[in-house]
C-alpha cells in the first residue's frame, strides 16, 4: 500500500478512564502572538506543539522575537517569550511563511499592519487558496496598504504604517477577523469596534487584560482603546475543546465507553459541541474546576449513547462549533432522524472545502446528506454498517483525518486515511492517546 495510507483498525475495547488533550490552538497561537509584541519577557506554559503553533513560533522570530520555549513531559512547551515591544517588529530578510495556519496568517495582518515595514506572508497550498480580504478589507480601511492590492489570497505583502480607530460591523462571525482588527486597533489613537452577526470565540478579549491592555466585550462586539502597548504577562493554556470534541464523539459511538478528558477550557464560546451532543441525547456534561486567568477549564465526561437522535443547530450556534462539525456531522449519521446545520457557508474556506468533504465522506458509509442553500442535512442510520475496505481522504485537512479514522476506531472493520499525518497540524498525539484509552 502506498505510504500516505494509514490503516485505522477498530479500538481493542471500550473507551474507558481519564485522559488529558495537548493546548488549546486558539489560544496558544494568542500566547506566543501576543507575548512576541509585549514589552518584556512573558511566561508561558502548557502551550500546543503542533505544526500550526510551530507556524507562529517561526514567524515572531523571524519578526524579532525571542522564543525560549521547552518540551515539557507532557509534551507541552513551556519558558520565556521575550517580545519586540515599543519598538516593533523587525523588517525579515525573507517572506513569512504561515504554513497552513490560518489563525498565524491572519492574526499577523493585524499584528503588522500598524509598522513601516513590508512584510511579505504566505504559506502551504491549502492557506494559499483560502480568503484574506475579510482581513485586510477592515485593516485598509485603518489605513494599512497590502500589495498586491484587492488580492484575495497568499501571498499578500503588508505595508503598514498610520492608523486609525475603526468601528467595524463584520460580514461574518470569526474571531480570527475580529482578533487581527483589535490588535491593529491597539495602535491606533482611539477606541476600535468589530459587531458581528453572532458570537465568536473571544479568547482575544479575554486574554489581551493579561497583558496590561483593557479590552471591552459583549455578546456579539468587542473593543479595545489605543494606543495600548502590552506588557509582559504569564499565560497557562488549558487543554484543547476542539480536540477533546474527538475523544467525546468517539466514546459516544464505541458501545460500554465511559471518559473523562480532564484541564480541558471550558470556554462557553468554544464548547457548543457539548451542547449539540446533549440535544442529541448523548449522555455528556461538563464540571467546571478551575480558571486559567479569564478562560475556565475542567472535565468533560462522555458515554456511549446507542439512542441517539437527530437536531437542529440555528445559525447564531455555527461559529460556536465551527472546527467540530465535521465529526458532528459523524455523529448525527448515527442518530435516528435529521440533524440540520443551519447556515455552515464557512465550511467551504476551511483549510479545505470541508462543506463538500463531509458530504463525500457520509456518501462512502451511505449515509444521505443535502444542502439547501447553506443549510447542511444529514439523514441518520442507527446501526449504521460500515462496508470493508473504505478509503477516506483527509485532503490534508487535520480535522478532516480525525474525523474519518473514528469511523474505523469506534466501528468494527478498518478503515484506510489518505495523508492521516495531517493529525499533526493540531493533534499529533491523537491516535496514541485514543487507542491507550481503549486499552
Ligand atoms: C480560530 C477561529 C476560527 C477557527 C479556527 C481558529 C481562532 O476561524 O475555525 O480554527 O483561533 O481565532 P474563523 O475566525 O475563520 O471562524
Amino acid at each position: 500500500m502506498s505510504d500516505n495510507i494509514t490503516v485505522i483498525k477498530p479500538l481493542e475495547g471500550p473507551m474507558h478512564g481519564s485522559t488529558r488533550v495537548p493546548g488549546d490552538k486558539s489560544i496558544s497561537h494568542r500566547a506566543v502572538l501576543f507575548s512576541a509584541m509585549a514589552e518584556g519577557t512573558s511566561r508561558v506554559s502548557g502551550v500546543l506543539d503542533s505544526a500550526d503553533v510551530r507556524s507562529s513560533i517561526g514567524a515572531v522570530r523571524a519578526l524579532g522575537a525571542q522564543v525560549s520555549l521547552e518540551k515539557q513531559a507532557d509534551g507541552s512547551l513551556a519558558g520565556g517569550i521575550t517580545g519586540w515591544g515599543a519598538a516593533g517588529p523587525s523588517q525579515p530578510a525573507e517572506p513569512v511563511d504561515c504554513g497552513n495556519s490560518g489563525t498565524t496568517v491572519r492574526l499577523l495582518m493585524g499584528i503588522l499592519a500598524p509598522w513601516d515595514i513590508q512584510v511579505t506572508l504566505t504559506g502551504d497550498s491549502s492557506l494559499c487558496k483560502r480568503p484574506m480580504r475579510r482581513i485586510t478589507a477592515p485593516l485598509m480601511k485603518m489605513g494599512a496598504r497590502f500589495l498586491p492590492e484587492g488580492r484575495e489570497t497568499l501571498p499578500i505583502t503588508v505595508h503598514g504604517g498610520g492608523l486609525r480607530p475603526l468601528t467595524y460591523d463584520a460580514p461574518m462571525a470569526s474571531a480570527q477577523l475580529k482578533t487581527a482588527v483589535l490588535l491593529a486597533g491597539m495602535y491606533a489613537s482611539g477606541t476600535t469596534t468589530v459587531n458581528e452577526p453572532a458570537p465568536s470565540r473571544n479568547h482575544t478579549e479575554l486574554m489581551l487584560p493579561e497583558y496590561g491592555v483593557a479590552t471591552t466585550a459583549g455578546a456579539c462586539t468587542a473593543s479595545v482603546t489605543g494606543p495600548a502597548q502590552p506588557q509582559a504577562g504569564e499565560v497557562l493554556v488549558p487543554g484543547d475543546p476542539s480536540s477533546a470534541a474527538f475523544l467525546a464523539c468517539a466514546a459516544v459511538l464505541r458501545p460500554e465507553s465511559s471518559i473523562q478528558i480532564e484541564d480541558v477550557s471550558l470556554n462557553t464560546a468554544r464548547i457548543g459541541f457539548v451542547r449539540t451532543l446533549e440535544r442529541m441525547g448523548a449522555q455528556v456534561s461538563v464540571t467546571r474546576t478551575g480558571a486559567a486567568g479569564k478562560e475556565p477549564y475542567g472535565i468533560i465526561e462522555a458515554c456511549y449513547t446507542p439512542d441517539l437522535r437527530g437536531c437542529e443547530v440555528p445559525a447564531d450556534k455555527i461559529a460556536g462549533i465551527i472546527d467540530e462539525i465535521p465529526v458532528l456531522a459523524l455523529v448525527a449519521a448515527h442518530a435516528h432522524g435529521i440533524t440540520v446545520f443551519r447556515q455552515v457557508g464557512e465550511l467551504r474556506v476551511k483549510e479545505t472545502d470541508r462543506l463538500a468533504a463531509i458530504m463525500d465522506g457520509l456518501a462512502k458509509l451511505g449515509v444521505d446528506t443535502w444542502c439547501e442553500g447553506d443549510d447542511l442535512y444529514i439523514e441518520g442510520q442507527p446501526g449504521l454498517q460500515v462496508p470493508e475496505g473504505l478509503e477516506f481522504d483527509s485532503l490534508g485537512d487535520h480535522r478532516l483525518a480525525m474525523t474519518w479514522s473514528l469511523v474505523g476506531l469506534t466501528g468494527k472493520v478498518s478503515v484506510n486515511i489518505k495523508d492521516f499525518e495531517a493529525v499533526c497540524v493540531s493533534y499529533p498525539g491523537f491516535l496514541d492517546d485514543i487507542e491507550r484509552l481503549a486499552r
